[in-house]
């Protein structure tokens, strides 16, 4: 189990070393490819930047009605055993955030840098590592909502863009989806449901997250869908309550939302019997749970792939020359390091 965690550590470094080198796809399966990684898809506002962060733990992402999110966020997180908790920025090296307001405002600001102050959507990511001992292992990525319409200032064809984004995301075999769906619109008619049957029809890997509980009509209540009866999945439905727009512009903390989601689903008349199954610390351990699963099944393929990526990383240093400077050949050389360590793990692992 010990190793589990460590391997799972050192995918996140590979798939972000890989990202640098800017191995997105290229032939064949790339090592990125073949590697575990949870997105979020629904439509705007329907709560998807407020569930990561809660999966985190921490507050860090611009949040809001309207078109908050414009550019994918790969959000790496790293659980730390000394107790250092910080952020960086793939795009500011070296750079070390302790302060998590910071880390949010450099997030819209990067943002803007890239779409500028304007309701346009970009497909570069923005990478963000995560360190901290509250953490699970796991690479996250947030993407702007789906629409239905264009707004002021945006293109005709930004709903069919910001569909295709999303999709070139999810679409990916080893990318789990959480589908994110409100409570107060109707689940039949959710974009995350349509696009996640659509490029996971058997729903294996495919996560239903009811939000906005708190929101439904008096008289009304989501437990036929979280118990899977209005639409089935294989994984089981969790049920969230995120902090309201009220709770934002009062800065209510990561903490007090926590607890009053608890209480929320302990106190509640329709949701207590499933209490210990909703919330947003729950769907965090499902997630870990089955990335860990999803691994374990997928280490004799991996195993190959980083094989061949050894070989193939050796060739390519052969042929520029081992590294003497942090350069293109540098960043390679590390890759291969990894790769060997990551060979290694697994290797103690299959004993
Ligand atoms: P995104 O656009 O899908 O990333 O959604 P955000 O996380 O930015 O949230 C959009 C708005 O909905 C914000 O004002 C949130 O405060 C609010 N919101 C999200 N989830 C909930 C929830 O479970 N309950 C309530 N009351 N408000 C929520
Ligand atoms: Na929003
Ligand atoms: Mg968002």
């Amino acid at each position: 189990m010990a190793t589990m965690t460590s391997l799972i550590g050192l995918i996140n470094k590979i798939q972000r070393a890989c990202t640098v080198l800017g191995d997105h796809g290229g032939e064949g399966m790339s090592l990125w490819e073949a590697l575990p990684s949870v997105a979020v898809v629904g439509g705007q506002s329907s709560g998807k930047s407020s569930v990561l962060e809660s999966v985190v733990g921490r507050d860090f992402l611009p949040r809001g009605s309207g078109i908050v999110t414009r550019r994918p966020l790969v959000l790496q997180l790293h659980k730390t055993e000394d107790g250092q908790e910080y952020a960086e920025f793939l795009h500011l090296p070296r750079k070390r955030f302790t302060d998590f307001a910071a880390v949010r405002k450099e997030i819209a600001d990067e943002t803007d840098r890239i779409t500028g102050k304007t309701k346009q959507i970009s497909n570069i990511p923005i990478q963000l590592s995560i360190y901290s001992p509250h953490v699970v292992n796991l690479t996250l990525i947030d993407l702007p909502g789906l629409t239905k319409v264009a707004v002021e200032g945006q293109p005709d064809t930004i709903v069919q863009d910001i569909e295709n984004m999303v999709r070139s995301y999810v679409e990916k075999p080893n990318c789990i989806i959480l589908a994110i769906s409100p409570a107060n619109q109707d689940i039949a008619t959710s974009d995350a449901i349509k696009i996640a049957r659509e490029v996971d029809p058997s729903g294996e890997r495919t996560f239903g997250v009811v939000t906005k509980l708190d929101l439904m009509d008096k008289g009304t209540n989501a437990v036929d869908v979280l118990e899977g009866r209005q639409y089935r999945l294989q994984h089981p439905w969790v049920g969230i309550v995120n902090r309201s727009q009220a709770d934002i512009n009062r800065n209510v903390d990561m903490i007090a939302a926590r607890r009053k989601e608890r209480e929320y689903f302990e106190t509640s008349p329709e949701y207590g019997h499933l209490a210990h199954k909703m919330g947003s610390e729950y769907l965090a351990k499902l997630l870990s749970q089955h990335l860990e699963q999803v691994i374990r099944q997928k280490i004799p393929s991996i195993i190959a792939l980083i094989n061949k990526t050894i070989d193939e990383l050796n060739a390519e240093l052969d042929r520029i020359g081992r590294p003497i400077a942090v350069d293109s050949g540098a960043q390679l050389y590390t890759i291969l390091e990894m790769c060997r360590a990551f060979d290694k793990v697994f290797k103690e692992h299959l004993d």
